[in-house]
């Protein structure tokens, strides 16, 4: 059966992309050409993906409550190698410093 497709649309961007149903964000950022999303670990442990989805649904797989605490997820702060939309989102990116990124690579 074919995978479902989401349109995720990005905070400053007016290209959206496109993320299947159990793909993490942050791999499709990767795979279409979002270059300047901060990438670490890759597992949820040193926050440097931190995203706020701004729309949508989606789920989170396993996550270092350092870096995103319970009140941030109230709030849909997440980590993009650690969700997984379920429905198209809309996001916003930060780097390290919290400057949100509106430039693709
Ligand atoms: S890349 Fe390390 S938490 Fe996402």
């Amino acid at each position: 059966m074919e995978k479902e497709k989401f349109q995720i649309s990005i905070k400053g961007l007016d290209e959206k992309i496109i993320c299947e149903e159990d793909e993490a964000l942050l791999t499709a950022l990767e795979k279409q050409g979002f270059a300047k999303i901060p990438v670490g670990c890759r597992k949820g442990g040193c926050g440097i993906c931190k995203i706020k989805i701004l729309e949508g649904e989606f789920k989170i797989g396993k996550m270092s409550i350092k870096h995103v605490s319970l009140a941030e997820r109230k709030m849909n702060f997440s980590l993009a190698c650690k969700t997984f939309p379920k429905s198209d989102l809309r996001l916003e990116i930060f780097k390290k410093n919290n400057k949100v990124i509106t430039i693709r690579a």
